[in-house]
């Protein structure tokens, strides 16, 4: 008997690499080993690979190759846009905005900054997820020097109104930093068009290699490293370069760039069909998130007196591959700051679970998905009904 092919809908927590990506990677993994600081032959190979690397980046969002640093994903990018320019930025202000529904590597970062004395203003989102730009515009102070907000978010897959902010704060002297990681070659992502100083983006997101990503620093624009050292990434971002990594990133910007399009229309029309089955047999469900502005891959579906750990569960019992919108500590769910946030009621939001595609799947997947999700949901009521009438308590 052959095994259960297993479907993964968790693109949104990482991808698998492409084989293409992994062959551009394989030489530098072996005989290509040089130091990109080195100054001999194979020194300057691995420093041409690193470059050619940082054209295919830059590329893809639309920056000078120049503008491209590479990190150690989007957590480092993300502390080193937020941490470097606020200590850059001791001068001129103290204030920081973000939103309420950002990554922890934002949300801990701005407590980290706040610890050390800076002010930071969380904003609110509306029952969809996107940042107001009213509330933006209420919250900017003499005093402001950075404003993060995510360009789309990880779990309801909101895409927020990043392009518009410079025009609603006016001053050149506020920065403005976006976490990209979600976006980046998922869907046009323009530094230009969205008018940002700095954008993070990690490659394991979109078919990449893990532990490498970028931030893109907008010519000019000041800031302090996160780290010392040898002086690479022009003083930047000390540390030897992860070559094979960042030519595997490079590789993937480029494929991106290639398919987006096609890929983007392909994948909406597939989460759509998931949208419509799950809504067919499950007529509880409730699609948190907005139905259009948001990323074409992404499905946040909640499932009233269920909990989405255990659909995460049941789901995995039938080798498909979700995840729950709650971090599970000790046999209690954590209800996600990004639901709550939405104003999404707590009993919902704990029986949220996210589903995201991806590239290897196809229109029969779908309805595999959509099946198992009904059964899973099936058999977690009779449970339920059977520990209830044994008068057992679950706590979700
Ligand atoms: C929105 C967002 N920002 C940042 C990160 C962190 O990226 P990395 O895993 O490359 O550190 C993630 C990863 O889940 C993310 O979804």
């Amino acid at each position: 008997m052959g095994e259960t092919k297993s479907i993964y809908l968790d693109h949104c927590a990482t991808t698998p690499i492409r084989d293409e990506v992994l062959e551009s990677m394989m030489p530098f993994l072996r005989d290509r080993f040089g130091n990109p600081s080195s100054s001999h032959a194979e020194g300057m190979r691995a420093r041409e690979a690193v470059e050619k690397a940082r054209q295919q980046v830059a590329a893809l969002i639309g920056g000078l190759p120049a503008e491209i640093y590479f990190t150690s994903g989007g957590t480092e990018a993300n502390n080193f846009a937020i941490q470097g320019l606020v200590q850059a930025g001791r001068e001129q202000g103290d204030h920081i905005i973000t939103s309420s529904i950002e990554h922890p590597s934002v949300l801990k970062t701005c407590e980290h900054v706040a610890s050390q004395g800076c002010r930071v203003t969380y904003l609110p989102v509306n029952g969809y997820g996107l940042v107001e730009l009213d509330e933006i515009e209420k919250a900017v102070t003499k005093e402001t020097i950075l404003i993060t907000v995510m360009h789309a978010n990880n779990e309801v897959g909101a895409i927020e109104p990043v392009q518009s902010i410079r025009k609603v704060v006016g001053s050149e002297k506020v920065l403005i930093h976006t976490d990209a990681v979600q976006t980046v070659g998922k869907i046009p992502v323009d530094v230009k068009e969205l008018d940002v100083d700095l954008l993070s983006l990690s490659a394991h997101k979109f078919y990449g290699p893990k532990g490498v990503g970028a931030l893109y620093i907008r010519e000019g624009t000041p800031l302090v490293p996160l780290l010392y050292g040898g002086g690479q990434e022009r003083g930047l971002r000390s540390g030897t370069e992860n070559v094979a990594a960042i030519v595997g990133l490079g590789a993937a910007c480029e494929l991106a760039l290639r398919e987006m399009d096609d890929e983007k229309k392909r994948l909406t029309r597939l989460r759509d069909k998931l949208q419509d089955l799950i809504l067919e047999k499950v007529p509880s469900a409730v699609i948190n998130g907005h139905p259009q502005q948001r990323l074409p891959h992404v499905l946040n579906v909640s499932v009233p007196d269920l909990s989405g750990t255990d659909l995460v569960e049941e789901m995995d019992k039938q080798v498909v591959f979700i995840s729950s919108g709650s971090a599970c500590k000790s046999h209690r769910a954590e209800t996600s700051h990004v639901l709550s946030a939405l104003g999404v009621a707590p009993e919902l939001a704990k029986s949220a679970v996210r589903f995201s595609l991806g590239r290897n799947l196809s229109e029969e997947d779908m309805d595999t998905a959509a099946d198992a999700f009904a059964r899973a949901i099936d058999r977690l009521k009779t449970l339920f009904e059977l520990e209830q009438s044994l008068g057992f308590r679950r706590c979700f």
